[in-house]
This record gives structure tokens, sequence and C-alpha cells, in this order.
């Protein structure tokens, strides 16, 4: 199965990260939405993610797309109710789609919080399976847009070194427990987003350096870098990082 190389650009600082992450945004929304009628995007959590979200919701963007067309997803979600602090949903709702005033038919948020993960991650998987019209156990949904976040671990979404869920290659949605964080978490499976159309990974800070070098740039070892997984099999795969970020890549990698 061939791979295509992933594209890496380097911006500045996070907010012309962000900035240069929601004209990308338009441009697949616009050229989804022309072509099949909807944009179905995979939001991922943390922090990184928070200022592409206030940016889309920006004067500068909010009127470039048929925000009615757009579906939100999730690649992962905490273990904890939308009002929590913790919550990747909830920061999504309170930046990107109550500004938006985006309809709730559209907002597919997974359920955190609910007293059983594993449950849960069930649900979510018999949610996309419809969404998506999926028949036959081993079909996979597949995204327009994932959008992806780099722990300084190496972990994307709550694939997280170690664990089970990187081997996982029949479930679409599982709950995994991170003893690290002593907490359950909820994530897409790696057959998912290596599916997808489009995979953007957002990443910023010097604290990641490290790690987007040994990501990019070091043999595959995924059990220790669970984001080398992330190769999609028929789609795009960019890496858009700060300067700080990108400061141990080699030349190749830091244009
Ligand atoms: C999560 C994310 C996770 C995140 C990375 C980077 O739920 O925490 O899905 O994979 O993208 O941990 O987080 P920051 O953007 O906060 O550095």
């Amino acid at each position: 199965m061939s791979y295509s190389a992933p594209r890496v650009q380097v911006f500045e600082d996070a907010q012309s990260l962000a900035d240069a992450a929601a004209g990308e945004f338009v441009r697949l929304a616009r050229e989804n939405v022309a072509r099949s009628g909807r944009f179905t995007v995979a939001l991922s959590g943390g922090s990184t993610p928070k200022r592409l979200y206030r940016t889309l919701a920006g004067e500068d963007y909010r009127s470039r797309v048929a925000w009615g067309r757009v579906h939100f997803f999730w690649g992962d979600e905490r273990d904890v109710p939308a009002d929590h602090p913790d919550s990747n949903f909830g920061a999504a709702r309170d930046l990107l789609l109550a500004p938006l005033d985006i309809p709730s038919d559209n907002v597919h948020p997974m359920m955190g919080g609910s007293g059983d993960a594993a449950e849960a991650a069930t649900e979510y998987e018999e949610e996309l399976r419809r969404i998506f019209g999926l028949v036959g156990k081993r079909s996979l949904p597949r995204f327009d847009l994932v959008l992806l976040g780099l722990g300084a671990d190496g972990h994307t979404a709550s694939l997280f070194p170690g664990s089970g869920a990187l081997t996982e290659d029949e479930r679409l949605v599982m709950a995994t427990w991170v003893e690290r964080l002593h907490s359950f978490r909820i994530t897409l499976t790696c057959p998912v987003f290596n599916h997808a159309a489009c995979i953007l990974f957002l990443v910023a800070g010097a604290e990641k350096a490290e790690t987007l070098r040994d990501v990019l740039e070091r043999p595959a070892e995924p059990s220790r870098i669970p984001a080398q997984l992330i190769r999609p099999s028929a789609g795009e795969l960019s890496w858009y990082v700060d300067r700080a970020a990108a400061s141990l890549l080699s030349n190749l990698n830091r244009r």
C-alpha cells in the first residue's frame, strides 16, 4: 500500500498557524460541499485547536463556509461530561459551535462522563455507521477532514504509547484506560483515521519539538510514538507546525 509523504508547513507562530489551518478548513469545506453537499470533520481535543476554533468563528472566516452543511465529529473525548473544563466537545461548543449557531443535528459528540466509556464507544460506533451509511463489518467512515494534535509523549487523539488501542483493526471507536491520566478516554481507531481524505496535524510550542522530530525523522516505533501510525492509505497528510515546534527538524522539513 503506497502512502503519500506528509506535507510539513512551518509557520512563524501559533496564530499564523491557526490562520493557515482556517484557510485550509474553508477550502476543504467548500470543495466537499460542492461535491457531496456536506463536509464531515473530526475535531481534535486539547488546547492547540482552540485558536483555530476562535479564528473560524471570527469576522474573517465565519462568512466563508456554509456552516449548515458541516457535520462535526470528534477524534477522541475525555471521560467527562460536556460541561467539564476538560471536555473536548465543551471547548468546541463554546468557541466554535455556539458562536456559529451550528444546528444540533450537525453536531455528533462522543458521550464522555456517562459512567460507561465502553458503552459510549459502542454507541458512537453505531452513530458513525448510521451517519456514514456503512454496510458490512469491515466498512469504514471516510471523514473529509480529521484534525489531530500531538502530545509530548507521542500520543495523538487518545492513542497513547503502549495502548491496546494502537493495534485495534476491527472496531471504529473504543474506550481505552490511560494509566498516566488515571482515566478512560474514548477514541477513534487507526483504521478510521487512516481512511480519512485529509488529515491535518496542528502542533505548536517548543515542548513538542523533540517529539515532532521523532515522529517525522526517527525510525518507526509506533508503540512508543503512536502518532507515527497516522498514515492515510488514500488521503492527504499535512503537518501545520509553528517555528518553535519545528526547531529540531532537519532542513528538509523546516521550510
Ligand atoms: C486530547 C487530544 C490530544 C491532543 C494532544 C495535544 O483529547 O487531549 O485529542 O491528542 O491533541 O494531547 O494537546 P495540546 O494541543 O493541548 O498540546
